[in-house]
């Protein structure tokens, strides 16, 4: 079936079907390899997307439940304020080892203080908790999160 799909601010048009889990149309169809493919399961957080705005699991997603939603990914989080501030704070702290977690991490991070802008440290640990670091960035992630929250 074919889609139409506005991601990052664009529109895409996509030939997949119904039950295609947006983390493949990101990365096959639109060549968006910036969203990690994890466990596949909703577990890890790795493939972290926006739509309208919320952070969800795009190995989770049928691109037939998306309509007219607009998706945003790690290659488009930079153009928003909180976005920026986001990337700007994980490079300042230095936050990444491998690396392949912290799209996922970002963007999550980055709905958090959209919508919550001085997060306490439980409401922290409640948006991050689901995330998985083989590499063990928690504390960098959190300290990243906080030097954001400051603007
Ligand atoms: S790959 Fe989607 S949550 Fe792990
Ligand atoms: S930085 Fe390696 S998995 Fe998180």
């Amino acid at each position: 079936m074919q889609y139409r799909l506005n991601v990052n601010g664009a529109d895409h048009n996509v030939e997949v079907d119904p039950d295609t889990p947006l983390l493949w149309v990101l990365r096959d169809a639109m060549n968006l390899k910036g969203t990690k493919y994890g466990c596949g399961s909703g577990l890890c957080g790795a493939c972290t997307v926006h739509v309208d705005g919320a952070p969800v699991r795009a190995c989770m997603t049928e691109i037939s439940s998306l309509g007219t939603k607009k998706v945003t990914t790690i290659e488009g989080i930079g153009t928003t304020a909180v976005g920026k501030r986001v990337q700007e704070a994980w490079l300042k702290i230095d936050v990444m080892q491998c690396g392949y977690c912290q799209p996922g991490q970002i963007m999550e991070a980055t709905a958090l203080l959209a919508k919550t802008p001085k997060p306490s440290d439980a409401e922290i640990t409640d948006a991050m908790g689901s995330h998985l670091c083989r590499c063990g960035t928690y504390t960098r992630i959190r300290a990243a999160i906080k030097l954001a929250a400051e603007g």
